[in-house]
């Protein structure tokens, strides 16, 4: 496996001495050249569909720090638009869309073959990307998972606890299914066709699949999970998928082997100890440092990334903040937790 990139290596199993590196969240406001090139774009949408300048930003990271995966730039939001969803950003808060609340609301989305003609400047990036990229760089393609979308479609905006999702999972939930299989259904198309257009791995984030409790979990963050895993192995046997359902804590215990994912990306409400002897003992994981170190730096940066490293160096490991990286984060604390990955 030597002549293969690092991050495919640890897909594969393959215990590293210095493991591969990336951050969610890489290309973004804490970085002053991704501050410009929004500004040239316009807006956070407008940067999301211009394959050139997408592709920018994608690179912008790499260029700076020589990360061993890009991740494409996107976002999770862009499927519902692409289903029908009306989008927009308010800055300074987060995004807004129209919201689901009846049977009428659901019937108005488009059906699945309708998702391309709308995400096809987003195959573009990848393929100027797969061009663009240094050999040794892995390109990430990824969507969000079907329930943390449905959060966002359901309240039509991020809500603290995603109360009008659970709301109307509860209160109908024959309405809520069909939320889920249409997106379960537009994530495989989604993905496989990154895949298609470059992508060499795909990442499945679940970011509020921690508020679902007992059998909610199994149902609404596990089987679609599962089901989108099983259908783009059928259709690309070859490319790792990274299932990230952040907040599970205990239930991240088997959550490999029960959806078939390569790897299981974790937060850090989980310690990289417990992680080694419950998670990576199935197989790759990524993970875990708290992305506030990227704001504080210093002697505790340093301690906090030898200590992720060293708990987890005896089995496959990508190491990798517990989430994104935020606006306010120094682009210096970046480099020193890169340096301490890679040089001790
Ligand atoms: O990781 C990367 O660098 C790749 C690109 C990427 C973005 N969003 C760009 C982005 C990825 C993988 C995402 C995923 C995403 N988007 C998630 C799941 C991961 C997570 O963070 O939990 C979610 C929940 C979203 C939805 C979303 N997009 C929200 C809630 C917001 C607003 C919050 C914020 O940070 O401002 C976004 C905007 C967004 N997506 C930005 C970026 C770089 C900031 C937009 C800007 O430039 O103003």
């Amino acid at each position: 496996m030597a002549d293969q990139k690092k991050i495919l290596r640890a897909l594969a199993g393959e215990v590293q001495a210095v493991p591969p590196i990336w951050m969610m969240r890489q290309a973004g406001r804490y970085l002053p050249e991704y501050r410009a090139t929004r500004a040239q774009a316009g807006d956070f949408l407008s940067l999301c569909y211009n394959s050139e300048l997408a592709a920018e930003v994608t690179l912008q990271p790499i260029r700076r720090y020589g990360f061993d995966a890009a991740i494409l730039f996107a976002d999770i939001l862009l499927l519902p638009q692409a289903l029908g969803a009306d989008l927009w950003f308010v800055t300074g808060e987060g995004p807004r869309l129209s919201t689901i609340g009846a049977q009428a609301d659901f019937d108005r989305l488009k059906p699945v073959e309708a998702i391309h003609e709308t995400l096809n400047p987003v195959y573009d990036t990848l393929r100027i990307l797969k061009r663009e990229l240094p050999s040794e760089t892995t390109l990430i393609g990824f969507a969000g998972a079907p329930w943390t979308v449905a959060t966002y479609m359901i309240a039509g905006r991020g809500t603290p606890d995603q109360g009008p999702a659970h709301a109307l999972k509860d209160e109908n939930p024959a309405l809520f299914a069909q939320v889920i299989d249409r997106l379960t259904e537009g994530t495989i198309d989604y993905l496989s066709a990154q895949i298609e257009a470059g992508a060499e791995v795909v990442k499945l984030f679940d970011s509020w699949a921690g508020s679902l409790n007992g059998a909610d979990f199994d149902r609404y963050a596990l089987e679609p999970a599962k089901q989108i895993i099983a259908a783009l192995k059928a259709r690309h046997p070859d490319t790792p998928i990274i299932a990230f359902p952040r907040g599970a804590g205990d239930r991240y215990e088997g959550f490999g082997k029960a959806t078939g994912a390569d790897c299981v990306a974790v937060d850090d409400a989980v310690t990289p100890d417990w992680v080694a002897a419950h998670v990576q003992k199935d197989g790759c994981v990524q993970g875990n440092l708290a992305s506030r170190h990227m704001v504080t730096g210093g002697a505790e940066l340093v301690s906090e990334t030898r200590k992720v490293v060293d708990a987890l160096k005896h089995g496959p490991h990508i190491f990798n903040l517990g989430h994104g990286i935020t606006p306010d984060a120094d682009p210096e604390n970046v480099q020193l937790m890169i340096d301490t990955v890679r040089n001790g």
